[in-house]
């Protein structure tokens, strides 16, 4: 086990099972997404098996169980962003990267999530790239944006 994990788990108390969820979102917070042997670890450490854990953890969409993507994209799609377009711009972005919400690009450098509201309703549609938000998105203004972090990445 990772030294980041028995630290962690030390915080808590062993076989307390309502701790899971903080748990598992502490793990996440450290190691950036749940890995096979952090779900076993904390199956033994709680006494839950694995199956019930990745069970309730796939109930939560925060949970990841891949590494994020050099870039990370949250969309928002609260309701004020999707009266304003968000659905297009979520569809645009998964034409561009290929993959779904949640999922990381073959090659590692995008991932994407949808969210519900980042507090910029007035601006919308919001998107926030690697913490910076980029409001009144475009969808034409995405290709072009997704080309250039692409540039930036591999040339970084
Ligand atoms: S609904 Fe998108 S920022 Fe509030």
């Amino acid at each position: 086990m990772s030294i980041d994990l028995d630290i962690i788990l030390k915080k808590y108390k062993q076989g307390k099972r309502e701790d899971l969820i903080p748990l598992l979102q502490e793990i996440q917070d450290v190691v950036g997404y749940l890995t096979e042997e952090a779900i076993v670890k904390v199956g033994s450490f709680l006494g839950l098996s694995t199956t019930k854990i990745y069970g309730l953890a796939t109930f939560y969409s925060r949970f990841r169980f891949i590494p994020s993507g050099k870039v990370q994209i949250s969309i928002c799609n609260g309701t004020s962003c999707y009266l304003k377009g968000s659905q297009e711009i979520i569809n645009k972005i998964k034409e561009e990267t290929g993959v779904s919400p949640g999922q990381t690009t073959r090659d590692g450098n995008f991932s994407y999530e949808i969210v519900s509201c980042m507090g910029g309703c007035c601006n919308g549609p919001v998107i926030n790239v690697d913490g910076e938000y980029i409001t009144q998105v475009r969808v034409e203004q995405l290709p072009e944006m997704i080309k250039r972090l692409k540039y930036v990445i591999e040339n970084d």
